[in-house]
């Protein structure tokens, strides 16, 4: 019985490490390598490899190493196969990190000062007590609240909008399609941490923008393609959006000469609001792993229909 981890090979150096510590009864080969592909059961990928079951027979769990599965193409993983996507507390802590570092930045105009730093102009924009600023955050999963979370201690007015209702203290939650107008319409900084899904492919284009706030931040941690780039560019010019977080783009990296790269009010990150911490993974993967075993619900499993 082994496992296989196929993403960034540095890290999965580190994962054999602590798996050889923690559980030194299960091998764990980091791809290429794969020692006896019959013993292989469970696989940690950010891909799973083509011809998935004819190289690794006896495969039981497929792991996605991120929170996000859309990477992944599930009709070719066979579907008495579960997929288990990453629920390790590290992403949270460092996407909470980075929508906080986001929106207060976008609270603070720093896109403005920035601009303003390289035109050698010194002109002081009038505060805004974080209080009358109006987060809205759009995916209250896993990521979602606990940055919705941190963001009210900061002092913000925080909403929330998901599929299915949540209450989360402290938080304005909406949920469903017939909700989503009049939270975006209170919105004044939107923050995208939805999964990217068929339904929500282009979900930040102009018809949306055009319903918040008028001059509302955007923070796109959630996917690229999540985001119609064009749209982006014409609600900056004509001010509907006053300025742009972007961890994630489409492609990544964009291409050299992308509008994206030297736009003044767009502040772009290569991919980094969190990345998986080997420490905690492994035991997250450890955990799904003892419940298969013993045949309890897998923690993180991905609903197929619904595509996250
Ligand atoms: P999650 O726990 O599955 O939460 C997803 C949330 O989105 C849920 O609240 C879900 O509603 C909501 N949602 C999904 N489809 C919807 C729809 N059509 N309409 C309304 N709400 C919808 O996911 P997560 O772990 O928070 O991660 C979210 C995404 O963040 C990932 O899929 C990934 O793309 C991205 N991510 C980015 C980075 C980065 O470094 N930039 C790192 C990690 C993850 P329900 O609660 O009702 O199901
Ligand atoms: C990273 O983007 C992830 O999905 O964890």
């Amino acid at each position: 019985m082994a496992v296989l981890y196929k993403a960034d090979p540095v890290r999965g150096a580190e994962w054999q490490r602590l798996l050889a510590a923690k559980a030194p009864d299960l091998p764990c080969f980091v791809w290429p390598e794969a020692g006896d592909p019959r013993a292989i059961r469970y696989l940690a990928v950010w891909t799973p490899p083509d011809r998935m079951l004819e190289r690794f027979p006896n495969a039981e769990i497929v792991i996605s190493v991120g929170a996000g599965v859309d990477q992944f193409d599930l009709s070719a993983i066979p579907a008495h196969i579960p997929v288990v996507r990453m629920l390790e507390p590290g992403i949270a802590e460092g996407m909470v990190e980075y929508v906080t570092l986001a929106v207060l930045a976008l609270h603070r105009d720093l896109p403005a000062y920035l601009e303003d730093q390289r035109a050698e102009r010194w002109s002081a924009i009038r505060l805004r007590p974080a209080a009358s600023r109006r987060i809205g955050v759009l995916g209250l999963g896993q990521l979602g609240e606990a940055c919705c979370r941190r963001l009210a201690t900061l002092g913000f007015t925080v909403a929330g909008w998901s599929r299915s209702p949540k209450a989360i203290p402290g938080i304005t939650c909406h949920a469903g399609a017939a909700a989503l107008p009049g939270f975006l319409a209170a919105t004044d900084i939107l923050v995208c941490l939805l999964p990217l899904t068929a339904e929500t492919k282009g979900f930040l284009h102009a018809g949306l923008f055009a319903q918040l706030a008028p001059g509302a931040g955007l923070v796109n941690a959630g996917r690229g393609p999540h985001l119609v780039q064009e749209d982006l560019l014409a609600a900056l010019e004509s001010g509907q959006i006053s300025a742009a977080f972007l961890d994630v783009t489409d492609p990544e990296p964009l291409p050299s000469g992308h509008p994206f790269w030297h736009h003044p009010r767009i502040l772009m990150t290569p991919h980094i609001a969190s990345q998986t911490r080997p420490e905690t993974a492994v035991d997250f993967v450890l955990e799904v792993i003892a419940a298969h075993k013993a045949g309890r619900p897998l923690p993180g499993l991905v609903d197929r229909s619904r595509g996250y």
